[in-house]
């Protein structure tokens, strides 16, 4: 992908509204994936948001269009544009699709082993010419692109949930992502509106490290029985202006992603910092997940319901 990939040629055969803006291929139609999808929509892209079944990438779907719905009610986008947003996406079950694409992004779940498999696979099915990113939370770039033909192809690009209201996304170049690469990648998450700060491949980067601690300090609190969990969501809240307490916020994040996290930067650092607190891990094997399995540490009655 180049700069200019705005106003690409035409190719014989090809629908000409895709030369306005280049394919999206979006792998993983979950929270982020979802919403990455609306968002680069929005911003005018074809986009194909992908998952390994019908079942989840409709969902997704559906998904993107209530990120949308809920922009609408909010005002930040007009009922026209989400109309048009929507009828940009679409669902797809496996990677064929991904060789119309000129970046895919990868929001699969936070597995070393899941994304490495897929980036595999990716590379082979995609152009040589087209931006591999993941939008990992945690995992080190270098070490998911390490058994690519090209891992010069691959970029971290971290969006931040809701993906439509969160401004920032973090870049982060692998050990062998070709500039050109970074640049593109910059480029693209500015054409979407987002402000991008740029952090070295260690794991964790900025912005995760400096959640994970936040969020497992909260759980360790609670397992101690410091403090009930609304106090210490009032805590962080009233306290220092977070818009959202610990366990409101571990809960829109998912608990097992929240884990999944905090064993990454324990893996990477062998820092009792990131010594996962017992609790997360009893919550995760009960599948209290948080807003997407109906209950985290609060009770969601109902799909987009308060706690
Ligand atoms: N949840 C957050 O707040 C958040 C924020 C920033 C980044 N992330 C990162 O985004 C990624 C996705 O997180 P999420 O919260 O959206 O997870 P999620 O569990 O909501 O969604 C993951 C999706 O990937 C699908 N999937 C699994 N294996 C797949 C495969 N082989 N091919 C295609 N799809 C596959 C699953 O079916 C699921 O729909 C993770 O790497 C996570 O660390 C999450």
């Amino acid at each position: 992908m180049s700069d200019d990939t705005d106003i690409a040629p035409i190719e014989p055969g090809s629908d000409p509204r895709e030369s306005v803006r280049q394919r999206v291929f979006v792998v993983g139609a979950g929270i982020m994936g979802s919403g990455i999808a609306a968002q680069c929509a929005l911003a005018g892209y074809p986009v194909t948001l992908e998952d390994v079944s019908e079942e989840l990438a409709r969902r997704g779907l559906a998904h993107a269009g209530r990120a949308l719905d809920h922009a609408v009610a909010k005002g930040t986008v007009g009922a026209g544009d989400r109309d048009a947003a929507l009828a940009r996406i679409e669902s797809a079950i496996g990677l064929r699709r991904a060789d119309s694409a000129e970046i895919v992004i990868e929001a699969a779940p936070e597995s070393l082993e899941i994304k490495r498999a897929l980036f595999r696979e990716l590379e082979e099915a995609s152009r040589p010419s087209a931006v591999l990113a993941s939008n990992t939370s945690s995992l080190p770039i270098t070490s998911i692109a390490q058994e690519l033909k090209d891992p010069g192809r691959v970029v971290g690009l971290h969006f931040f949930n809701p993906v439509l209201q969160m401004p920032l996304v973090e870049l982060i170049p692998g050990h062998r992502t070709r500039p050109e690469v970074v640049d593109a990648a910059r480029a693209f998450a500015t054409r979407l509106g987002k402000t991008v700060i740029t952090s070295r491949d260690t794991p964790g980067f900025v912005t995760t490290r400096a959640l994970a601690v936040l969020l497992n300090e909260a759980a360790w609190m609670l397992y101690e029985g410091v403090a009930t969990r609304e106090d210490i969501d009032a805590a962080y809240k009233l306290g220092f202006h977070h818009p959202m307490g610990p366990f409101e916020l571990a809960d829109l994040v998912g608990l097992d992603t929240a884990l999944a996290i905090l064993d990454v930067l324990w893996d990477g650092f062998r820092d009792p910092r990131y010594r996962a607190c017992p609790l997360l891990r009893t919550m995760v094997a009960a599948r209290r997940l948080g807003r997407k399995s109906g209950e985290g540490f609060y009770v969601y009655p109902a799909r987009g319901a308060a706690p």
